[in-house]
């Protein structure tokens, strides 16, 4: 039997996805207008003996309650967010709640961090992770050299997968084979946790009965049963023969900013395409509006016929989009109202926002740059014949006149 454990984070994280993580928790996010952790989610249903998914996390329960049950009823799979007092890394999560994860004494705990993007080749993985025959094995990619800093840095034996040497976010480049935060262990990895809690534990000991300089020094450090998976397991323990890598082919990104976030919406959409057609729309038909591309829109959003929808666009529930009104490469967030002849492009819309008559809202395209994409938080009321291009407006803002490149508090 396998269990599956996603890595959700809490409130004190994320903290790049403002204003949007204002509302509501990144990983709940919609994202191809499911919630982010959906994609994880419904990729590890897909694992033979699938016994449980955990859900690892220190937002408040009832953030997460709702989502759980009702991914729970629609793949027939038990989903439950567990909830650390405190942040403890992302290993020391995982063993936190080790009694939960080893009840139905599973063979393989499949790992996965929330914000990542990816087709998720979890059966492929683990098939591959078996042959291996070590405690774990890691997902890796291949990115361009200038963006693998912002990655855990690897070296991977070409023959034989093996681990050879893993460095977290170094600051000299060491490799462009990185780690994706996809993972597949052997109970193993427990005992792992375990044995770097103990020898922190004699540290902390030690230091107390040396002197007051080291007691500062061990005040400023992490906490004793504050364990992550990078650092404390993946570096050491490479070379060892105990990990192995995985490399996936297929698309993978990591979803930190609201622009990658627009940027993966579109990834999934095109997924979609092949695992599951029906979410996306048609615009066959004389009463739809025209699609162009990959779109989703959530069967309570009323679009006017007269618009166009696409590419890469996802309207979430009771959004209206009024007349002729044109959308491409966007998030239309719930209860948005896009009224006639507005233009949104390269954009997120925030809940309950309202764009005016012949308004445009955009950005440049740019998904990595600080302003490449026009992003509106909650209850934002653009006026009519308003222009915002490449600007952030938090929430509960009204623009009676137009903008561009600026954040507007
Ligand atoms: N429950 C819980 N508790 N979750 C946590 C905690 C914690 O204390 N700390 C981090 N996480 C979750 C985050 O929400 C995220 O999903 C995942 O664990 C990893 O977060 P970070 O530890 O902040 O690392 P990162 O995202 O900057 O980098 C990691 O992922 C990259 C791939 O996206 C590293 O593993 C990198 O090496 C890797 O390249």
């Amino acid at each position: 039997r396998v269990v599956a454990v996603i890595m959700v984070g809490g409130p004190t994280k994320g903290t790049r996805f403002r204003p949007l993580s204002l509302n509501v928790p990144k990983p709940l996010f919609p994202i191809a207008g499911q919630p982010m952790v959906h994609h994880p989610i419904s990729a590890c249903s897909r694992i033979p003996h699938l016994a449980q998914i955990y859900l690892i996390g220190f937002y408040e329960e009832r953030e997460f309650a709702l989502y759980v049950s009702s991914i729970s009823h629609e793949l027939r799979i038990p989903v439950r967010y567990l909830r650390e007092d405190k942040p403890h890394g992302s290993a020391g999560g995982l063993y936190s709640f080790r009694d939960y994860i080893m009840e139905d004494s599973p063979s393989h705990i499949v790992l996965l961090n929330c914000d990542v993007c990816s087709s998720f080749p979890l059966p492929d993985m683990l098939e591959a992770h078996k042959k291996y025959g070590g405690m774990g094995t890691l997902l890796v990619n291949k990115v361009s050299a200038e963006s693998a800093n912002q990655f855990g840095e690897l070296v991977a034996d070409p023959e034989t997968n093996e681990l050879l040497h893993y460095t977290e976010k170094p600051e000299t480049f060491v490799s462009d084979l990185i780690n994706c935060g996809v993972y597949i262990f052997t109970p193993d990895i427990l005992s792992a946790i375990e044995d770097v809690l103990k020898q922190k534990k004699d540290r902390a000991n030690l230091r107390r009965v040396s002197s007051i300089e080291a007691l500062h020094s061990a005040t400023k450090a992490l906490p004793p049963d504050f364990v992550r998976l990078d650092q404390d397991i993946l570096s050491p323990r490479a070379g060892k023969k105990e990990l192995y890598t995985y490399q996936t082919l297929d698309f993978w990104e990591q979803i930190k900013t609201p622009g990658m976030s627009l940027r993966c919406s579109g990834l999934y959409l095109s997924q979609f395409r092949h695992t599951s057609p029906h979410l996306l729309a048609s615009g066959d038909g004389k009463r739809t509006a025209t699609i162009v591309g990959d779109v989703y829109i959530h069967p309570s959003a009323k679009v006017h016929p007269t618009s166009k929808i696409g590419p890469n666009v996802s309207i979430s529930a009771n959004a209206r989009v009024g007349a002729g009104a044109r959308l491409i490469n966007c998030i239309i967030l719930d209860d948005v109202e896009i009224m006639e002849n507005a233009v949104v492009i390269h954009s997120i819309v925030g809940w309950k926002s309202s764009i005016g008559k012949w308004s445009r809202v955009q950005g440049e395209g740019d998904h990595n740059a600080k302003l490449g994409i026009t992003i509106l938080g909650e209850a934002v009321d653009v006026e009519d014949e308003v222009v915002v291009v490449n600007s952030i407006v938090l929430p509960n803002k009204t623009l009676n006149v137009s903008v561009q490149e600026e954040i507007i508090l």
